[in-house]
């Protein structure tokens, strides 16, 4: 096993080699890849280490999960990808972050933005003063004055969620939960994302409405093509959708593999889908802390 994660870029045609730090050292060969997170290290308030030599990659085009448990990591890996650390007190301390062929680790995330990265936060940051179509509008702040485009841009976030165009006049505070998530979806789309960062989606939520809205995030990858990296606690859920998924715990990628390979993972099955007698037994079974720290070696 490789001691090292390590991410070998071969500059040909921008085809990368990515030397996977699982499975003995397999090479995987993402043909385009859109987003290159490689080994990165956040600190918070200057001493608390939180990320640990994380990398990842997400093709153009594709959908990846970035899973775990509470506090393994996710939302600060995806805060370290939109630059928005810096409200928080943290940085990225060590490593790179590069996408579409340029590094955005140190960018403005303005700019960030603008290069077409945005990030649906998990807590969903809405305006709650606005209506629903105002509020979707907000995500076009920079395309003000592409007016046709933006009006055509609304039509296809109703189509996608039509039970927003019925709330279209109510004030945001007044929605369900459900279609909060929806209006933070189609508030992003309408900043023409490249990549979506899409934060735990199904928090708060009746599994049919996360079922409905995973299939929603799904669709859009497919149809209007849009990258998509998705942290979730919901497993099962996230790798239906999911191409590909990176596992997190403490801070470090733990397991990597597509989805079926995932699903198929016994240690997946049993700490993460409850699939094995063990799974149902106990959450906190000493066995899966020691399988743990297997990986974690
Ligand atoms: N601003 C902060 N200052 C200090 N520590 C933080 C800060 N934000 C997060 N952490 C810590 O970093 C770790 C990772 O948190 P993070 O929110 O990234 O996890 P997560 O995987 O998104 O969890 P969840 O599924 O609960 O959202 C946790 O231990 C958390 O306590
Ligand atoms: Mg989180």
């Amino acid at each position: 096993m490789l001691k090292r994660k390590e991410l070998r870029q071969e500059s040909v045609n921008r085809r990368i080699v990515w030397e996977k730090p699982f499975f003995l050292g397999v090479l995987i060969v993402v043909e385009k890849p859109l987003l290159i997170v490689n080994n990165i290290e956040v600190t918070y308030e200057h001493v608390i280490k939180v990320l640990k030599a994380v990398s990842l990659v997400v093709p153009e085009g594709g959908m990846v999960a970035l899973l775990g448990a509470n506090g393994a990591g996710k939302s600060t890996t995806l805060k370290a990808i939109s630059n928005l650390l810096k409200a928080e007190r943290g940085e990225v301390t060590k490593g790179t972050i590069e996408f579409d062929g340029m590094r955005i680790d140190l960018m403005d995330p303005a700019k960030v933005v603008k290069r077409g990265v945005i990030q649906i936060m998990e807590d969903r940051r809405l305006f709650e003063h606005l209506t629903v179509e105002r509020d979707l509008l907000t995500g076009a702040y920079t395309r003000r004055r592409e007016k046709a485009a933006v009006k055509q841009d609304l039509e296809m976030v109703y189509h996608y969620f039509p039970g927003l165009r019925g709330r279209r006049n109510t004030k945001t505070g007044y929605i369900s939960g459900g279609e909060k998530q929806m209006v933070a979806i189609g508030r992003a789309l309408m900043a023409r994302p490249k990549l979506m960062l899409l934060d735990e989606p199904s928090v708060g939520l009746a599994p049919l409405l996360v079922r409905e809205i995973f299939d929603i995030v799904g669709t859009l990858n497919r149809e209007q093509k849009v990258t998509i990296l998705l942290a979730e606690q919901n497993v099962a859920m996230a790798l239906q959708i999911a191409g590909y998924g990176f596992v997190m715990e403490n801070g470090r990628v733990v397991l990597d593999g597509d989805s079926q390979t995932l699903k198929d993972n016994e240690d997946i099955k049993e700490f993460y889908l409850g699939l094995t007698d063990i799974g149902k037994k106990s959450y906190r079974d000493v066995k899966r802390y020691k399988r743990r720290k297997r990986w974690v070696a």
